[in-house]
């Protein structure tokens, strides 16, 4: 595991093409990170040899204008390497960096029955408010901080940094 970095990009793109295939960029999660640089200081990459298996990324966002919160997502495990534990070490590498940044909050819109063994619980309905369609029962938060979870609420934006 290893920070993403700018030449990853063309790798990173081939293994989403695989793992989500064309119908990723309809999701509202891709409309909040619209516009924000594809690899920020949180994202990772797992590797074997030259070849880049898996990626997440993770976007600093602001809820009801306050900072600290970063979006999980998309993550993605090349379907040939899938059950290697590679998505949940990705997570954990970034959950570590997160922490040490001093992050609040980790969102994202899953699959509860994967994310709640990684630690995410379901974010009250109503509470974050997507620019779009989401099925409230897969927004789903982990606090780094506690009490992050109370304080921020309202509407989700990508954000520079963490603030
Ligand atoms: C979801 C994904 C990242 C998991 O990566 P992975 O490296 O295979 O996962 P891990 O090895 O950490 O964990 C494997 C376990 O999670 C389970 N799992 C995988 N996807 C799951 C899902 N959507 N719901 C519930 N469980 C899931 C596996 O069955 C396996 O269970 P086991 O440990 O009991 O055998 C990968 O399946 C993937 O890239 N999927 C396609 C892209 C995608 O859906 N991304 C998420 C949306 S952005």
């Amino acid at each position: 595991m290893r920070l993403a970095r700018a030449e990853d990009l063309p790798a990173i793109k081939k293994v989403h093409q695989r793992a989500l295939g064309p119908g990723r960029y309809a999701l509202t999660a891709y409309r909040v990170r619209e516009g924000t640089p594809p690899i920020s200081d949180f994202c990772q990459v797992a590797e074997c040899g030259k070849h880049l298996l898996a990626a997440v990324r993770f976007t600093p966002a602001s809820i009801g204008g306050q900072h600290g919160a970063l979006l999980l997502g998309p993550i993605a495990v090349d379907p040939d390497h899938l059950n290697r534990g590679l998505g949940r070490a990705l997570i954990d590498a970034g959950i570590a960096k997160a922490r040490e940044r001093g992050a609040q909050l980790i969102l994202l819109v899953g699959d509860s029955s994967y994310y709640g063994r990684l630690g995410f619980s379901p974010v009250p309905p109503g509470q974050i408010k997507f620019p779009g369609p989401v099925n409230p029962a897969r927004i789903l938060a982990m606090e780094l901080v506690a009490g992050a979870l109370t304080r921020l609420t309202g509407e989700l934006r990508a954000s520079e940094s963490l603030g």
